[in-house]
């Protein structure tokens, strides 16, 4: 092989690899929607943690703070997806609302931050591609010792008054048993692949 041909390949080869792939995120893209989707759940976290400590902390209530979650995640959730054009979403393997169960692609990926938070580390924020134009976005949702309140154990740090008031609104409810600084559940986040590269 002559020695032009050799560097026509080589060029070649590095060309190609600078192409936007349809199958995987390019680096940039990677990075554009990391921080996309950083600054959504940052926002979402926000807004219903907001909610939530005006209704504990400021009402004094507790029933507020289920009435608030149980109203208003939804709303919530729903308002800043259309601000974003992305679905956000909060989901986990025991959920109080049947609604955020777990999809199939959801469940590998919780499969594998349970797999870290056991093994001691916290679980990165991630993103990877769905499908041909759509992003998924996932993060860690970790306790704190003010989601005892609704979260904890029964009879301990949940009361037992205002727990029958959550299962009145979430009779299947699975949400119970954890304590502060357990991993609870994750955020999922799709967006359309616009951002770049495409
Ligand atoms: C005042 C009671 C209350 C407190 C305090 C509370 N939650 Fe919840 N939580 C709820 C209710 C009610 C729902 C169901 C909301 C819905 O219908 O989507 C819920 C749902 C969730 C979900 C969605 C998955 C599921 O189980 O349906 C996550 C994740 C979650 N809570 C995390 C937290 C975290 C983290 C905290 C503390 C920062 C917290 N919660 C504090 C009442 C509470």
């Amino acid at each position: 092989m002559r020695p032009s041909f050799l560097i026509l390949l080589v060029v070649l080869a590095a060309a190609c690899r600078q192409k936007p792939d349809a199958a995987t995120l390019t680096p940039e893209e990677r990075q554009q929607y990391l921080q996309h989707g950083k600054e959504i759940t940052q926002a979402a976290f926000k807004t219903l943690s907001g909610e939530l400590k005006h209704a504990i902390l400021v009402e004094q209530s507790i029933p507020n703070g289920i009435r608030t979650c149980s109203q208003k995640a939804g709303m919530l959730t729903d308002s800043l997806s259309r601000a974003y054009h992305a679905r956000i979403k909060r989901t986990s393997d025991k959920v109080r609302n049947p609604a955020n169960a777990l999809d199939e692609a959801e469940k590998l990926v919780w499969a594998d931050f349970v797999r870290q938070h056991t093994a001691g580390q916290k679980p990165a924020p991630r993103v990877s591609l769905l499908n041909d134009t759509t992003v998924a976005f996932y993060a860690p949702i970790m306790l704190k010792p003010l989601c005892m309140k609704c979260h904890g154990t029964v009879g301990q740090t949940i009361d037992t008054a205002d727990y029958r008031l959550i299962q009145s609104l979430y009779p299947d409810d699975r949400a119970t048993g954890y304590k502060a600084g357990d991993l609870r559940g994750m955020w999922s986040v799709r967006f359309p692949r616009t951002l770049s590269g495409q």
